[in-house]
């Protein structure tokens, strides 16, 4: 392992102490985590809120064992580097993702640094981040793009009219962007339920926004493709009753994609019964299912191909926002206290209007480093 600056033995976390023990969650002591051949040590500087933080903490469903340190999305400078590891050094300034079965680098030191946060993440999910990225918008990209890339690269082909239901949401503005300004889409659709998600949406590429509380989408959708419905539906909604609406705007022989678990098991607790399946078949549609999480809970399905695509995510992840291609929406910024976090994911919990992606600064003074 290289090492250069000398890092403390523990940290102050923020995660969760006990099995399905929900929120809140605690500030808690663990210790700095060694990288492994294929890892890399993250000096946290900033990370950002995802839905599935309040989610693992609730429900636990990666089996881990607690304490579990939450803050899956990293960015910061890179402190040590596993004997494996080349072309990331120590000292890069990097975002990367933290394995989603592992730990990450929330840390309650109110913002101020003293201490810091610390996280390993591995080789592939890590890249350097171009000096004109803020840490803070480095560290909102790496979950929400991956999920869209994931689902979106090489399924968008040129031209394709594409449907992005909640283009307001952290993973669906990027996606409505990448569809729009990375991936060639001829048209984008898009939804939500504020002005100002509907704004975003906007904002981001797509030329018609409904409100998915009030219109008649499919009816909508209909009249705009004369009948014909869209290519392509991408799906991070995790609303059942909304699965329903979007699946009915899929043309004959189109693609319905599904971020996470899918139609008829959301709670993650019981299975229900859904109609999408049946709705998609009757058009000779595809369902498509895409899960960064299966990739950290079934290793095998970790192979060489989805570890070069996720690589490549990374890469343009940053690479795009450069280019002012696919831009975080950062609605709200909130140092890294127990409280802030609590009431951040309480919110998104609710669902009450989180725009685009809140990000957390870990530590101010390397935040405020380019
Ligand atoms: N398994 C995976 O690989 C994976 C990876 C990343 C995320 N996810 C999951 O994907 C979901 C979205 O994540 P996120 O970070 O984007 O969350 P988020 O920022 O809370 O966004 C949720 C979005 O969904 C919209 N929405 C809710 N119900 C809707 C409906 N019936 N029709 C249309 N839009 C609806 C909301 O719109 P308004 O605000 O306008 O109401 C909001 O824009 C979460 O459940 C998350 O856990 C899974």
């Amino acid at each position: 392992m290289k090492q250069t600056q000398k890092t403390p033995k523990t940290f102050l976390g923020v995660g969760y102490t006990r099995d399905r023990a929900g929120l809140p969650l605690e500030a808690v002591r663990v210790p700095v985590p060694q990288p492994t051949a294929d890892q890399v040590l993250i000096r946290v500087a900033a990370s950002s809120l995802n839905p599935l933080e309040y989610k693992l903490a609730d429900l636990n469903f990666m089996g881990r064992t607690p304490p579990v340190v939450l803050g899956l999305d990293l960015a910061g400078v890179v402190v040590a580097v596993g004997h494996g590891v080349s072309g990331v050094a120590v000292g890069d300034a990097v975002a990367a993702m933290a394995d989603l079965n592992g730990d990450g680098g929330w840390a309650a030191t109110g913002g101020s640094g003293s201490e810091g946060g610390y996280a390993v993440a591995r080789q592939f999910l890590t890249a350097r981040k171009p000096p004109s990225l803020s840490f803070r918008d480095a560290a909102a990209l790496p979950m929400a793009f991956l999920s869209a890339f994931a689902s979106l690269f090489r399924a968008v082909q040129d031209g394709d009219t594409v449907y992005i239901p909640g283009g307001g949401g952290g993973v669906g503005h990027l996606a409505v962007q990448m569809a729009a300004r990375a991936l060639g889409a001829g048209l984008v659709i898009s939804s939500g339920s504020t002005p100002q998600s509907i704004e975003l949406a906007r904002h981001s590429g797509a030329q018609h926004v409904f409100d998915y509380k009030r219109d008649d989408i499919p009816a909508e959708i209909a009249k705009l493709t004369s009948s014909r419905g869209v290519d392509l539906v991408f799906d991070a909604t995790y609303s059942e009753q909304g699965f329903v609406e979007t699946a009915k705007t899929v043309r004959r022989g189109g693609s319905w994609i599904v971020l996470g678990v899918g139609p008829g098991k959301t709670t993650r607790l019981v299975d229900t019964h859904s109609p999408v399946d049946a709705i998609l078949a009757e058009r000779g549609a595809q369902h498509v299912n895409v899960n960064l999480l299966r990739y950290f809970s079934e290793p095998a399905t970790l192979d060489s191909e989805a570890l070069a695509l996720l690589q490549r995510g990374m890469a343009l992840a940053m690479e795009w926002a450069t280019q002012g291609l696919v831009v975080p929406h950062v609605s709200q910024t909130i140092d890294s206290t127990v409280e802030a976090i609590n009431a951040g994911l309480q919110s998104l919990k609710a669902g009450r209007g989180t725009l685009g992606k809140v990000a957390v600064i870990v530590d101010r003074d390397l935040a405020a480093a380019k």
